[in-house]
């Protein structure tokens, strides 16, 4: 696909355009609320999920939860959003995913598989990609020793994966002897992906891709974002700009305080009245 990504208005034509192909692939038309009142929903539809959560309880501090009993799932090739206002647990709840905080209660499974506090770097060797929030390259190393890092664990996928990394971002490619702490702050979050994409994971955790990005470097990201998803990596993606992640996901969790406040598809919950006017909205922001 030709998405140029210095053009926003090309992206809300792709973003609509998507949006209509997959209007009930996954789900029914006829979606139910998308108030979080019980687990069921959750339970019939988690079903055979590639990635999946279970009420799970989660802190750093002992006898301080902060995740207080949150669900989540993934199934294959889906692209699913976290948004929830700062302090929620979005980055805890992708930390204790990633074996990086401690699960206190309930399960974690990968492909069916418990997977509860496994440690990071055996998720990785399992196939799940994490892009922290922040600090997520090494400044003083170059572009391609970046990439080296990202699949240190199977150094001979170098040559293979690097070219596929270089598919997909370019830029990288061309400048792969400059130093990441001398790059822009999208060209940092491209080697950031990258890196994660070195090992040819299955699962991709994002939190919050474009942080700090300008409107347009936003846009360009989510584009990116998109664009590994299609190549059938299932994304699982924090953001802090809910509005425009709604738009590209196909389903969405809001977080509020460790738990699931709302859950549907990206479409269902940007036009429900009460997540635009808790966590979209003007007050939102306040
Ligand atoms: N390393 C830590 N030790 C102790 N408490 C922490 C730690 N990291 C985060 N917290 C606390 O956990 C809570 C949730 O933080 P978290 O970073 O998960 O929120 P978030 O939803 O990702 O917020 P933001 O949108 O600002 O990134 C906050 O109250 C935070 O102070
Ligand atoms: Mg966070």
């Amino acid at each position: 696909m030709s998405v140029s990504p210095n053009d926003p208005a090309e992206f809300e034509r792709e973003i609509d355009l998507d949006a209509q192909q997959r209007g009930g692939h996954h789900y029914p038309h006829h979606a139910p609320s998308t108030e979080h009142v019980d687990r069921s929903d959750h339970l019939d539809r988690a079903e055979g999920a590639v990635v999946r959560m279970d009420e799970i309880v989660a802190g750093y501090i002992p006898g301080v939860n902060i995740i207080n009993g949150a669900d989540l799932y993934a199934q294959q090739g889906e692209l699913v959003g976290i948004i929830g206002p700062n302090g929620a647990g979005k980055s805890t709840l992708l930390k204790a995913l990633f074996g990086l905080v401690k699960v206190r209660s309930g399960t974690v499974t990968l492909e069916g598989e418990d997977i509860t506090n496994m440690r990071a770097d055996q998720l990785v060797a399992r196939g799940i990609g994490f892009v922290p929030q922040t600090n997520n390259v090494f400044p003083s190393l170059t572009i391609e020793e970046n990439l080296q890092m990202g699949c240190f664990q199977r150094p001979q996928a170098f040559t293979e994966r690097f070219e596929f990394v270089s598919g997909l971002f370019p830029a990288l490619a061309d400048r792969r002897k400059q130093r990441a702490g001398s790059l822009s702050g999208g060209e940092r979050q491209m080697v950031a992906m990258g890196r994660a994409l070195m090992m040819d994971p299955s699962v991709l955790l994002l939190d919050e891709p474009s942080a700090g990005l300008s409107p347009v470097l936003t846009d360009e990201a989510f584009v990116r974002v998109r664009e590994i998803n299609k190549t059938g990596v299932t994304v699982v993606m924090v953001e802090q700009n809910a509005a425009r992640c709604l738009q590209i996901v196909d389903r969405g969790y809001v977080l509020d305080q460790g738990r699931n406040a709302y859950t549907g598809t990206g479409r269902q919950l940007a036009n429900d009245p009460k997540v635009i006017e808790l966590y979209l909205g003007t007050l939102a922001k306040a």
